[in-house]
């Protein structure tokens, strides 16, 4: 069955090709600060004005938002609110306000990553944000309405993600490919509130 799919970051390295995928089964709308349909997640209005111009959907994914690289002894407290008004409350505010707008039993699709839980230099920010984002989509799932389901995606880094490889010694690399794969597993499958890590 064709859905009708928001995905939000859909200009950057995962949602990019995680749109490319959708759109082969599926009509997907692509949103970013500066894409076809402009948003800006930390934005609880200009979340609410998307869902207005595009109207009802049956799935959400988002593979936005960031938090500063900072050592623990540097980060000040405005530097949190940073990591977490972009990546947990952006995230969030799709939820709160897609959950109006989104079909009886359709889906969200958030990204965390494999920083909430383990550690590299200058992650801190990167855990706190990522970790508020996990506990959000277990808890959320039990009580969103007319059998709405919501996951998170949790990528290590990505082969395709060269600039971040340096910062990853050791680490397994993982192809944008299975990343996709664990998005489509949530919007298409029966899944909630699970963690989808994609560690290699
Ligand atoms: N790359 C990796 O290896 C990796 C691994 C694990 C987890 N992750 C996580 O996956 C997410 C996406 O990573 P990526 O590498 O694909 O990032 P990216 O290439 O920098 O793309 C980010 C996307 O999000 C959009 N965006 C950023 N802030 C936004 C906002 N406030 N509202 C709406 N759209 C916004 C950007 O477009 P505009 O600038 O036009 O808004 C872009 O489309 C991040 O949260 C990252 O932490 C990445």
């Amino acid at each position: 069955m064709t859905r009708k799919i928001l995905v939000v970051g859909a200009s950057g390295l995962i949602g990019h090709a995680v749109a490319d995928e959708l759109s082969k089964n599926h009509e997907v709308i692509r949103a970013s600060r500066n894409g076809d349909e402009r948003v800006d997640m930390s934005d609880i209005d200009s979340v609410r004005a998307l869902f207005e111009r595009i109207g009802d959907v049956d799935d959400v994914v988002c593979c936005a938002g960031a938090a500063p690289f900072k050592h623990v002894t540097e980060l000040s407290a405005e530097d949190y609110e940073d990591g977490l008004r972009s990546k947990a409350m952006g995230q969030i505010n799709v939820v709160t306000e897609g959950m109006k707008r989104v079909a009886d039993g359709g889906s969200f699709t958030l990204i965390s990553g494999i920083l909430t839980t383990v550690p590299i230099h200058g992650s801190v920010a990167s855990a706190v944000a990522n970790g508020a984002v996990e506990s959000y989509v277990v808890t959320a799932a039990s009580e969103l309405p007319r059998g709405l389901r919501i996951n998170a995606v949790s990528p290590t880094v990505l082969k395709e993600a060269t600039g971040y490889h340096s910062a990853f010694p050791g680490f397994k690399q993982v192809p944008a490919e299975d990343v996709v794969q664990a998005f489509v597993r949530s919007v298409e499958g029966v899944e909630s509130g699970q963690v989808l890590t994609v560690w290699g």
